[in-house]
């Protein structure tokens, strides 16, 4: 596998790999199955696969959750390797943001206004502008992201319909541990008594979700955050059903029209989100 650091070390990589079917998986490091589901299925689907590390400055909130952010460089690139990816591109925050240079101007249509958008003003400015400038670099074909991150997710596809026709972005199923907790870089923070609780998070939307033909989703909204919030240290900062596509609210089932419900769960140490289809 090839470690790049700068934009020019890829661009002259490129120069001798023309022509070929480039996939793509953007990440901000700390890597685990879930981020390595996406690689393995870019290494499966194209000739050349390009993952990016880069603990992007602009689409976080607090400076603390920034520093804290956890980096573990070496673990990375064995897992990259051992997933057969090609190409690690691990750029440096002066090059992806030279100075002076702002965030990209781009109409989410309100995509972003709901959910992630609302408890964290400027997240998916700073989103958009990163892949922005990834796709410009990496010139993917293909474009690898998680359900995990829905609202992200569908953000991204809205950008590139846009604004590159040309990246197809492939969203792929949430990895998750075997109590069902969705793999997240973040969950390694959690205390060992919110590890346990944890779980909770997906019963309860589960559980909400048996309910959908036979209670009105006030009702379940309400019942879904009543048994995270049971838990003391948790607090849900949100839980919506939305229409997957548009992810406006949903006030009931529809027929062809599909659902997603969405949560964020704020722990005693870190924010949690997480998702499944209603
Ligand atoms: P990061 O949180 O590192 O996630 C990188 C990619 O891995 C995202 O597409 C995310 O949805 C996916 N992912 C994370 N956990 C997953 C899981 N349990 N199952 C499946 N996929 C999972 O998302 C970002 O970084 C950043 O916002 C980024 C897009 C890189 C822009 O900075």
């Amino acid at each position: 596998m090839h470690i790049f650091r700068t934009v020019a070390q890829l661009e002259e990589y490129y120069k001798t790999h023309q022509d070929i079917t480039i996939g793509f998986v953007p990440t901000m490091g700390a890597l685990h199955k879930g981020h390595i589901s996406l690689v393995k299925k870019s290494v499966e689907e194209n000739q050349l696969t390009v993952c990016s590390i880069f603990v992007n400055p602009t689409q976080f909130n607090s400076k603390e959750d920034l520093e804290k952010y956890p980096r573990n460089e070496k673990h990375d690139i064995l897992l990259l390797k051992h997933a057969k990816c090609n190409v690690a591109f691990i750029p440096s925050a002066e090059e992806m943001y030279a100075e002076k240079e702002k965030l990209l101007k781009f109409d989410l249509k309100g995509l972003d206004a709901t959910m992630e958008g609302k408890f964290r003003k400027g997240h998916f400015a700073g989103v958009i502008t990163i892949v922005n400038k990834l796709f410009n670099i990496v010139k993917p074909n293909r474009a690898y992201f998680g359900e995990k991150d829905f609202q992200q997710l569908i953000i991204i596809k809205y950008m590139a319909q846009k604004l590159h026709k040309k990246v197809e972005v492939i969203g792929c199923p949430t990895f998750r541990e075997e109590d069902n907790l969705a793999m997240s870089s973040r969950n390694a923070r959690l205390t060992p008594d919110d590890r346990k609780h944890a779980p909770t998070i997906y019963k309860a939307m589960y559980y909400g979700r048996t309910h959908k033909h036979d209670w009105d989703f006030k009702h379940i909204k309400e019942e879904v955050a009543e048994r995270i919030n049971a838990y003391k240290k948790f607090k849900v900062d949100y839980f919506e059903i939305v229409e997957a596509k548009t992810l406006k609210p949903a006030k009931g089932v529809k027929k062809d029209v599909q659902l997603r419900a969405c949560i964020a769960v704020q722990t005693s140490t870190v924010r949690l989100i997480d998702n499944i289809i209603f």
